[in-house]
C-alpha cells in the first residue's frame, strides 16, 4: 500500500501568530516527510524475509512504521484544527466544561501542559470512550497514545513547528496556536465519537 498526502487542510496565509512559511516548511518537510518515510518503511517491510532478518532491523523497521504512520496521522489532525478562533460550539463546549470544569480551566491545562514539554511531542485533546469523556493527554513523541481513546485536537511542540516563527520562544508558539483552533472541525470529530447512551 502506498500512502499519498492529504493537501493542506488549512489556509496558511488566514493564520494568526503563525507565518505561511512556518506552516508551508511544516506541511512540506514534516507532514510529507513521514508519509515519504512510511512508504519507504512499508516497502521494506512487504519485502522482509520475517524468518531470516536479524532483531534489529525487524525492531527498526516496526518502530519506523509506528512513527512514522502516528506522525502522518497526528499531523493531519493538527492542520485540519487550525483556521479560525472564538470559542466551540454548544455541544463541544458542553462537554469541556463539564470534563474540566469551564473551557477557560480546559483551555489553561491544554496549554500549560504544552508550555511544558517544549521541543518535543503532542498535546492531545482525546475522547475516552471507556470515561465516557474528554482528556488531555501528554504524548512526548509520535507512538505514545492513550490506549482506546481517539484524539480529536492535536498541538504540534515539537521544535520544527515554532522555530522559524519563534526561534526557542517555544511559550509564545503554544499562545498562537490557541487563537487559531478550528472548533467547528474539532466539535464534528467529537461528534463521530460518541455513540449515544
Ligand atoms: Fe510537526
Amino acid at each position: 500500500m502506498t500512502y499519498q498526502p492529504l493537501p493542506l487542510a488549512c489556509d496558511p496565509q488566514r493564520l494568526s501568530g503563525l507565518s505561511e512559511k512556518l506552516v508551508v516548511s511544516h506541511y512540506e518537510n514534516n507532514y510529507c516527510g513521514a508519509v515519504r518515510r512510511l512508504n519507504i518503511a512499508s516497502e521494506q517491510i512487504q519485502q522482509l524475509n520475517w524468518s531470516g532478518a536479524p532483531a534489529y532491523l525487524v525492531n527498526g523497521l516496526k518502530r519506523e512504521q509506528l512513527l512514522t504512520y502516528n506522525s502522518m496521522v497526528l499531523h493531519e489532525l493538527y492542520f485540519d484544527g487550525l483556521g479560525e478562533s472564538g470559542r466551540p460550539p454548544a455541544p463541544l463546549l458542553s462537554a469541556l466544561e463539564r470534563d474540566f470544569g469551564s473551557f477557560d480551566r480546559w483551555s489553561a491545562e491544554f496549554a500549560a501542559t504544552g508550555k511544558s514539554m517544549p521541543g518535543t511531542g503532542w498535546v492531545l485533546l482525546a475522547y475516552c470512550p471507556r470515561e465516557r469523556r474528554l482528556l488531555n493527554q501528554w504524548a512526548s513523541d509520535h507512538t505514545q497514545a492513550l490506549a482506546g481513546a481517539t484524539p480529536i485536537l492535536a498541538m504540534d511542540v515539537y521544535e520544527h513547528s515554532y522555530h522559524i516563527d519563534y526561534g526557542a520562544k517555544a511559550a509564545a508558539d503554544v499562545d498562537a496556536y490557541m487563537q487559531n483552533i478550528r472548533w467547528n472541525h474539532v466539535a464534528t470529530r467529537l461528534a463521530s465519537c460518541v455513540t449515544p447512551s
